[in-house]
């Protein structure tokens, strides 16, 4: 990996194994972009491609000079105002009224390794020679105001990290009221816009339109980043699939309000913007004040869909999440939530973990309900003390009674919220977010605490610490179940309330920090609502996240297929639900919901004492299968073979390292009768090995496997009796694969 500058040609070139970024400083001082793609070989002059226009009704920014308008430059940081009219990466509103800015290049340095973001979470690196960051030095010279670009190229993959700070150095007052990440300008729009949106219980669904002229995008203005859409988007070629072609990945390291926008402008150049939502943003900079926006994360491949989300997973799982749980498989757990809601007693949660570990389940999880006066959704957010009359020993009591099974403890929270009938409430109210003269809108009863008020958290961290240092705890389910409304905070001026939104959500992550970091062997999991934060910046703290509150196995497949564009397996929490379905109430086969649910954290969530015996000797079967393979599962090359959005059948695999191993879960929603020949192409095994199929006990090339594919031809065809095992509706199979040299057998 190398950051090349070149002071004649004013270019810069960031170049590894895969790929290069090139970018120059315009004659103005402005910074133009000029590549991003496949490794190139590195020149000394790249200005051929700095393609300028000379075009009708264009205005020029030099007098007498018909080349340089900005609208026809593709920009690293464009700006609205002076030649530029596309949406602009960052807008400045000055003591006189001017929205005008123009940043210029003033210097640069080259540094190893990545710095860290104060506040924010980001990838990073355990060891410097891992990555290289070019921070560019910018200047508004009418205002002062500096302006740095931060670009880490990683040594390996087609990988680069993105933000910008914001330094007033000037002696006036400023506003930004927008501030993203990243721009980006690209040379054409031939481009498929991929998009992960969707809504409570349906989150991250696949969608998927070709770019035209104008503006795209998806976006939250909710508070969080919302079950409705994601901040992740994909500019794919029309021809690139999973195995082929160019794509170009856009993520946002951040929980809070996001736009992500693709603009195509009149001569089909393409626009990407990505950060902070810039509605009701706006965030006051005096003398000396600065502000750094969350990472952007963009990646590129000329390799397909499967090799630009293994890159995000690696980049996910190994550099931005962090702690004891990053590397661990993690623990198979049993949640009450499903099985009580919060109807249960002591005696009842001890009997459902008893159970549980007499199947093999390693963590129960308490879920909502065990503090203050909840016994319903309308009571009880914000006492973080345990109800003596369900719980008479405390949490304290309990987590033993836990551990004493042979089990971990895992606990509930809902930190960030209050209920009016709580004690917090009436000893606080003006502790939640509300706009003066105007009513508060509630969510499920409750109300946001203002985390943009550092007492506030301060508050929380006690109440929550307290908890952790009493009593044994292993795990921490961090829920959030409303989006926020009526945004104001009582503690900051007028001219502040712009950066309530950003300053929550800098909240929100200082709990988090604080909390992993004096309780570092606790496995922290985020949840809200099921999906509705499930992002990159939560998964710096919580290596892992609740991905959906709908638990039926079928609609997990789009939401778990959706979700692993970006994000890693280890860090989707799955879990086997009872039937008929809470959210559906749909009957599906308790073998598909777990083949689906082996492709996540895996869990249970229901009472297993409920279960026939052949059911709990099937989920004993179960546990032992993914405490064998979790590890493959979790962190081996995952690979979506085929699309629960196009058909019938959906189809994945992960495969372990060395490619001795591998395992295919392959899932039908409706049963045929007499149905076609059916196979599925496999990918990531090694064509020159002979691997053994659990299924038919026959061996099979890496080479067969991957060009004529496995056969999934159903045998039963409509026809049960003899060997054949009838199959149903919603039916699933798990094809293990191993390496013969492995199972025994040799290969010739
Ligand atoms: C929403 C979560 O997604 C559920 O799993 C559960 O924890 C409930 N909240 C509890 O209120």
């Amino acid at each position: 990996m190398s950051i090349r500058y070149n002071e004649h040609t004013r270019t810069f070139h960031l170049q590894n194994d895969t790929i290069s970024y090139i970018m120059t400083v315009l004659p103005g001082g402005q910074m133009a972009g000029l590549y991003f793609g496949s490794r190139i070989h590195h020149k000394e002059d790249f200005s051929y491609l700095l393609e300028t226009a000379s075009r009708p009704m264009t205005s020029y920014l030099y007098e007498g000079d018909r080349t340089i308008s900005l609208e026809h430059i593709k920009q690293e940081y464009g700006v609205y105002g002076s030649t530029d009219y596309r949406q602009p990466a960052a807008e400045v509103i000055q003591e006189n009224g001017s929205r005008i800015s123009d940043f210029r290049y003033i210097r640069h340095t080259i540094s190893e390794g990545k710095p860290a973001l104060p506040g924010l979470p980001a990838t990073y690196t355990e060891d410097s020679s891992e990555a290289e960051t070019l921070t560019l030095f910018l200047k508004d010279p009418v205002t002062n105001l500096s302006l740095k670009l931060f670009y880490t190229i990683f040594a390996r993959g087609g990988i680069i990290a993105r933000s910008a700070r914001f330094i007033n150095e000037g002696t006036k007052t400023l506003h930004l009221s927008r501030a993203m990440s990243l721009c980006m300008d690209l040379p054409d729009s031939d481009y498929e816009f991929l998009h992960f949106s969707g809504a409570w219980a349906r989150e991250r669904h696949l969608k998927k339109r070709k770019l035209e002229q104008g503006i795209q995008s998806v976006g939250s203005m909710r508070g969080n980043s919302s079950h409705n859409h994601n901040p992740f988007i994909i500019l794919k070629r029309p021809s690139a699939d999973e195995e082929k072609g160019e794509c170009i990945g856009f993520s946002l390291i951040y929980s809070g309000n996001f736009l992500a926008q693709a603009e195509v402008d009149a001569y089909d150049t393409t626009r990407i913007l990505l950060g902070i939502h810039p509605d009701c943003f706006d965030w006051k900079l005096e003398e000396n004040e600065s502000f750094q926006t969350p990472e952007a994360v963009m990646i590129y491949t000329s390799h397909g869909l499967n090799h630009l989300s293994q890159t995000f997973h690696k980049l996910y799982q190994k550099r931005l999440a962090r702690g004891v749980w990053r590397d661990r498989p993690r623990p198979i757990l049993i949640n009450n939530w499903e099985a009580t809601y919060f109807d249960f007693t002591q005696e009842r949660l001890v009997d459902i973990a008893a159970k549980a570990r007499d199947c093999g389940v390693e963590l129960f999880v308490l879920d909502d309900g065990w503090f203050g006066a909840r016994r319903n959704d309308h009571a009880g957010l914000g006492d973080w003390t345990a109800n003596r009359k369900l719980l008479p020993g405390g949490i304290t009591e309990l987590a033993k009674k836990i551990e004493e099974l042979g089990m971990m403890f895992g606990l509930w929270f809902e930190p960030e919220m209050v209920n009016k009938d709580s004690e917090l409430y009436r000893t606080h109210p003006d502790w939640i977010l509300s706009t003066p003269g105007r009513s508060s809108s509630h969510g499920r009863q409750q109300y946001v605490l203002d985390f943009s008020r550092p007492e506030i958290v301060d508050y929380i961290y006690e109440q929550m610490a307290k908890i952790l240092r009493e009593a044994s705890i292993s795990y921490i389910k961090w829920d959030m179940n409303r989006s926020i409304t009526e945004c104001y905070s009582y503690a900051y001026p007028a001219d502040r309330q712009g950066e309530i939104f950003h300053r929550y959500i800098l909240g929100v992550y200082d709990l988090y920090e604080r909390l992993t970091s004096e309780f570092p062997k606790v496995l922290f999991e985020s949840c809200a609502s099921g999906g509705g934060r499930f992002d990159p910046g939560l998964l710096y703290y919580a290596p892992q996240g609740w991905a959906s509150d709908d638990t039926d196995a079928v609609e997990r497949l789009k939401i778990q297929y959706g979700t692993s564009y970006c994000y890693p397996i280890s860090s989707i929490g799955s879990h086997v639900s009872i039937t008929p379905n809470h959210q559906l109430n749909r009957i599906t086969p308790l073998h598909t919901r777990a083949n689906t649910a082996y492709f996540g954290t895996f869990g249970y969530e229901l009472d297993l004492n409920k279960l026939t015996e052949e059911e709990q000797e099937a989920v004993k079967q179960q546990v032992l299968f993914m405490k064998k393979y979790r590890r493959l599962l979790q962190y081996g090359t995952f690979y979506r073979l085929c699309s629960p959005f196009d058909g019938n059948v959906t189809a994945w695999m992960a495969v372990n390292e060395d490619k001795t191993c591998a395992v295919i879960g392959w899932y039908r929603i409706l049963n045929q009768t007499n149905s076609s020949f059916t196979r599925i192409r496999l990918q990531g095994l090694d064509p020159e090995m002979c691997y053994t199929n659990n299924m038919d006990g026959q061996s099979y090339f890496g080479d067969e496997l991957m060009n004529l594919g496995l056969i999934t031809t159903d045998a039963a065809a409509g026809e049960a009796g003899g060997d054949i095992i009838p199959s149903c509706d919603f039916d699933s199979r798990l094809y293990i694969l191993k390496a013969e040299s492995l199972s025994g057998k040799s290969s010739s």
